[in-house]
């Protein structure tokens, strides 16, 4: 996909930004309720990258620099097609027309990760990154995970969930009678989170073309997402988790369930049976028994 000159202008402003050390342009809450109102938030966004820039590096240039720009419309149609509101994966590109036959996921896979290239789409990119963690596991699993966004042992390694909340989901996958390597995990950012923040809508909506590809090539037969970042991103609604556990939804072809995501369980591990009853019923509609005994 070529980049528009507005993107590439864009771009070159964040790195700008990034050389003069001021890397979380998004951190502020964005609104929820409306196109309008998400536009209008970016917008005092783009305004307040103009006071950050004045008050990092007290340059009045960088204002003379970027005022054009913020006040260009250009910027607003660059917003709105990063969609600040959730999107479903349903609604963010078309159901694919063609199978991927299995034989030719894993190199499907590649190509897409090669695509991704060294990212440099969102600010997550300057935010202190070491990996890009695209996803692991089987390309052709029944089952896949969907979490957040890499933590810290996931941005040193490349991998996703290699932490303490890997090992936990390790657990998980143990006990539904599978191993790591028989399902596909995945998150909806790819870079780390600068101090594991929850990752931005504009950061979440520039990733999410790379994770419907993936799911596309996949197709999974189930999706699990953990935590309420992932079914917020994955189903287009933000909505407590409680009330979209115990539900099954639709998303490109897969049925998506929603449970805690591990970091949540370690700590608070009570909810644990809560989310080993989400696991269960994944497991009967998979057809599942469990690990095998003695
Ligand atoms: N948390 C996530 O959401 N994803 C990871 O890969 C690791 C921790």
């Amino acid at each position: 996909m070529q980049a528009s000159d507005t993107e590439q202008q864009i771009r070159a402003y964040l790195e700008y930004f990034r050389d003069l050390g001021v890397h979380d342009f998004y951190r502020r809450d964005v609104v929820w309720d409306g196109p309008d109102a998400a536009l209008a938030e970016m917008r005092v966004e783009a305004v307040d990258v103009v006071e950050v820039a004045e008050v990092a590096v007290a340059a009045p240039v960088v204002r003379a620099e970027l005022e054009p720009m913020v006040a260009a419309p250009a910027l607003v149609v660059v917003a709105e097609s990063l969609s600040l509101k959730p999107v479903s994966f349903d609604n963010l590109a078309p159901l694919p027309t063609v199978r991927v036959e299995p034989e030719a996921r894993e190199a499907a896979l590649r190509v897409v990760q090669e695509e991704i290239g060294d990212c440099t789409r969102c600010p997550l990119a300057y935010g202190g990154r070491h990996a890009i963690v695209f996803g692991d596991g089987s390309p052709g699993a029944r089952l896949m995970f969907v979490g957040e966004g890499p933590g810290a042992d996931e941005d040193a390694s490349g991998l996703p969930f290699v932490g303490k909340a890997g090992q936990l989901l390790n657990n998980m996958i143990g006990a539904m009678g599978l191993r790591r390597e028989d399902v596909y995990i995945a998150n909806i950012v790819k870079c780390r989170p600068p101090a594991n923040r929850v990752p931005e809508p504009v950061e979440a909506g520039t990733c999410s073309q790379f994770l419907v590809r993936q799911i596309d090539i996949v197709q999974p037969e189930i999706i699990v997402a953990l935590g309420a970042t992932a079914a917020t991103y994955l189903l287009g609604v933000k909505q407590s988790l409680a009330s979209l556990r115990g539900l099954w939804f639709g998303v490109r072809g897969a049925k998506v369930a929603v449970t805690y995501h591990p970091a949540s369980l370690l700590r608070d591990p009570r909810q644990k049976g809560e989310a080993w009853k989400d696991l269960q019923r994944v497991m009967v509609e998979m057809g599942l028994k469990g690990p095998a005994r003695g």
